[in-house]
């Protein structure tokens, strides 16, 4: 009997991470968490293991603590490759608390790559984001967009993230990663049993949408009305989270079948639809037949005006494709929140 190579997911129990171990564990592969369960709950585990059926090894621990994550490779001498999306990723916390940011979102990194190298685990799955390209001059984007100027302390640790990976990689011949530019995650994994729990007041625009409908927020603001787009709003691209951790298994698969062209390649994860912010309320309302109370207030500080991928590469290279429809992946956002309210 062969044995499944065991893949580290740093930041397993988040919301990205989570849905990464079900896709993994239903391709065929062992998995450990790494989480400090800083911004993530105990709980995530158990609804991991009731979809499919595999309790996840678990280890929680902060990955800035290099004596601790060295002990998880020491621990675990099957470890055969890594995921890493162990970070902070407020855009507004991170203007505010910089150094948090700076600390955890690259340290950790660095503290990852050292024990990879170290233990010759040799590829490397990256959580980076669309925000490298600020406001592209190009729309869609496509991968070849030259990276802008960061526009927060957070974007800014996904670029320098994105450039020690690439020096560390041309430092170690054995040493390959695939870095994955995220448009924007939304929904849940359709049995409902994980999904995204933003602690505090969500920031993002979807959870916002299902605490606003599940009458826990009084009022959804549209942040800014007078962008030069066609309604107004901003527009982006949103990915099923579900699609969005199936091409972690493939950019894996892609790296451990060594048919990667560069020792380092990223690739844009989203559907190559934009969707502007009053387009996506008007979808919510028809997917779940729930109303929404919204009103128009002004434009959020730092909101790139419209972004949508060029994901062309990662369907002809990786083979990986977008395949949920927004209305599904709104319900399922929905789905989710009624079960952790127990609306019914
Ligand atoms: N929005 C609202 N009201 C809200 C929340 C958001 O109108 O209550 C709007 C925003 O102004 C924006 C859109 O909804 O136009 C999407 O906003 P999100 O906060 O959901 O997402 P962002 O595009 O700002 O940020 C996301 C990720 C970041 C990542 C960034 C890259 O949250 O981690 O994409 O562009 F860096």
């Amino acid at each position: 009997m062969t044995t499944a190579p065991l893949i580290l997911i740093t930041g397993g129990a988040g919301y990205i991470g989570s849905h990464t171990v079900v896709a993994l564990q239903q391709a065929g592969f062992d998995t450990i968490i790494v989480d400090d369960l800083s911004n993530s709950e105990p709980g995530v585990i158990d609804g991991i293991t009731r979809i499919t059926g595999v309790r996840p090894h678990f280890e929680q621990v902060d990955c800035c603590d290099k004596p601790a994550l060295a002990a998880v490779f020491d621990n675990h001498p099957a470890i055969t490759a890594a995921i890493h999306f162990a970070a902070s990723k407020s855009v507004g916390e991170s203007v505010r608390q910089p150094l948090k940011y700076y600390r955890n979102n690259l340290l950790s990194l660095i503290n990852l790559l050292d024990e990879m190298i170290r233990h010759h685990v040799d590829q490397l799955v990256f959580s980076s984001s669309c925000t490298v390209y600020g406001q592209p001059d190009h729309l869609p984007v496509a991968e070849d967009e030259p990276v802008k100027p960061a526009m927060s302390p957070y974007g800014n640790t996904k670029q320098i993230g994105e450039e020690i990976i690439r020096d560390a990689a041309a430092a170690n011949d054995r040493l390959q990663a695939v870095l994955l530019r995220y448009f924007n995650p939304i929904g849940a994994h359709p049995s409902a049993e994980i999904g995204e729990r933003p602690a505090g007041v969500p920031q993002n625009l979807v959870p916002f949408i299902t605490q606003t409908a599940a009458g826990l927020r009084n009022e959804l603001s549209i942040f800014g009305d007078d962008y030069n787009t066609p309604d107004g709003s901003c527009i982006r691209d949103y990915i099923n989270v579900v699609d969005l951790a199936k091409a972690h298994v493939t950019a894996l698969h892609y790296l451990l079948e060594r048919k990667n062209a560069q020792p380092v390649e990223a690739f844009n994860i989203g559907t190559g639809r934009g969707l502007s912010v009053l387009e996506l309320i008007a979808l919510f309302r028809k997917a779940t037949g729930v109303d929404l109370p919204a009103k128009i207030v002004g434009r959020r500080p730092g909101d790139i005006e419209q972004v949508w991928a060029n994901p062309q590469k990662a369907n002809d290279v990786l083979g990986w494709r977008a395949l949920e429809t927004i209305d599904d992946t709104l319900r399922s956002a929905w789905n989710w929140e009624k079960r952790i309210r127990k609306i019914t």
